[in-house]
């Protein structure tokens, strides 16, 4: 197991007081506090060696450039890929998405194909192909849940035919938490002719991440979510799709040779990497990674599930709660959106914030879920390497706190 005791002391934020309390992050779905070594990376960079990478002869080029490129073996290593040419540097979850959105989407769904997704998509997994389907009249389509959020298995036997070019899904949803079955869905769809795109901005942070065991096309996920900064993030395709597909973006450093009329394009992965890129960010997500990998992400896994079976049970004696979700902590992640009945999140968020605990609070981007599950919102407390039962503890407290102030939560 972890020592979240040891672990608490990388992350100086950690230390920060609310308010006269000491404050407890539950906001890690959102996104995730970083250790000393990722602050100390960037900085680093910038000390040293800052230097524009692939273009210069110079020394500190050569250092940025091997230090950048580097961090893509540690990738692929984390996420079990074959080949760092299959690695793409992105923005984040969102831009990766629309890369394949746009890309892949534009060049390969016709008329009358089927875009299958869950209904538990994030906007970032969902809009883009809203606009994808509109512009080639293509259908979207849903997988249907059941009462506690797992998808539907037989829906997903229904619902993925000739007609399906695409199942694009979450490997883990920011709202339910629910784990989704990637490898079935995935050998469902691919028997079906279609290709699989994995949304695993909730998923890489906290479960071991193999792309062979899932089965997938590509994956998508965010480095500020996983410890590392914001502004970096992967897709992973694999590299025939990738190889198949055009450019995204067009200018530098994505072009082999360029003349007065026509350019060639960079081989992968340079080929969809257009401009200088997000140096300082990508190198201190490596140390991201190696902070992951020295704590196993299996260690990681089997803390949270420790967390949130102990949150499950600790929120879940709460009067006239309402938690969402897979009801066993071993099928879902360390993430729990609930409400308490007559009760406004925003109203709640905030007396927590009071207390120095940091939920979140609102649709999670998620609206169309929010519709299918009759609220307006969720509160939602998600948990990282650094949370203890001992913060869950304080989380129920301050909800029974908000009791006394708003006049309705109660232990039954
Ligand atoms: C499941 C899921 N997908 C996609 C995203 C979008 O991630 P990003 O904002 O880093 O692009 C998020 C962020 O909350 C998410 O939880």
């Amino acid at each position: 197991m972890i020592d979240t005791k040891e672990i608490i002391k990388d992350f100086p934020i950690l230390d920060r007081e609310i308010g006269g309390h000491k404050l407890v992050y539950l906001d890690n779905a959102a996104t995730s506090q970083k250790p000393r070594a990722v602050i100390d990376a960037i900085s680093h960079y910038y000390e040293h060696y800052n230097a524009n990478v692939h273009r210069g002869i110079h020394t500190m080029s050569e250092e940025a450039t091997a230090a950048y490129e580097e961090v893509r073996e540690k990738i692929a290593a984390f996420i079990g890929a074959d080949n760092t040419c299959e690695i793409i540097y992105t923005r984040n979850t969102t831009e990766a998405i629309n890369l394949v959105a746009y890309s892949w989407g534009r060049q390969n769904v016709l008329p009358g194909d089927e875009i299958v997704l869950t209904p538990m998509e994030h906007h970032s997994n969902l809009v883009p192909w809203q606009q994808l389907a509109a512009e080639r009249e293509a259908k979207l389509v849903f997988l249907e849940l059941t009462e506690d959020g797992q998808v539907n298995m037989e829906s997903a036997r229904s619902l993925i035919g000739p007609k399906t070019r695409l199942v694009a899904l979450t490997a883990m949803s920011n709202v339910l938490g629910t784990i989704v079955p990637v490898r079935e869905i995935a050998d469902i769809a691919h028997a079906a002719g279609a290709v699989v795109l994995v949304d695993g901005a909730q998923s890489v942070p906290h479960l071991p991440t193999s792309v062979k065991e899932m089965g997938c096309d590509f994956l998508a996920f965010s480095f500020h979510k996983m410890l590392g900064p914001t502004g970096t993030g992967i897709l992973w395709g694999k590299k025939e799709l990738l190889e198949a597909m055009p450019p995204f973006m067009f200018g530098g450093d994505m072009i082999s040779s360029v003349a007065r009329e026509k350019s060639r394009f960079n081989e992968l992965p340079w080929k969809f990497e257009a401009g200088t890129p997000n140096i300082a960010d990508v190198i201190a997500s490596g140390a991201a990674i190696d902070y992951l990998s020295k704590l196993g992400m299996e260690n990681v896994r089997r803390h949270e599930v420790e967390i949130t079976r102990y949150a499950l049970e600790k929120l879940g004696s709460l009067k006239d709660i309402v938690i969402y979700g897979p009801k066993d902590a071993e099928k879902r992640g360390g993430v729990i959106a609930f409400n308490i009945d007559g009760l406004h999140p925003h109203d709640l968020g905030q007396i927590l914030s009071d207390s120095g605990i940091a939920i979140r609070a609102g649709h999670h981007c998620c609206q169309p879920l929010m519709k299918d599950l009759k609220v307006m919102g969720t509160a939602r407390a998600s948990f990282y390497i650094y949370n203890t039962t001992a913060e869950v503890d304080l989380l129920a407290a301050a909800l029974e706190e908000a009791d006394k102030v708003l006049g309705h939560v109660a232990v039954r």
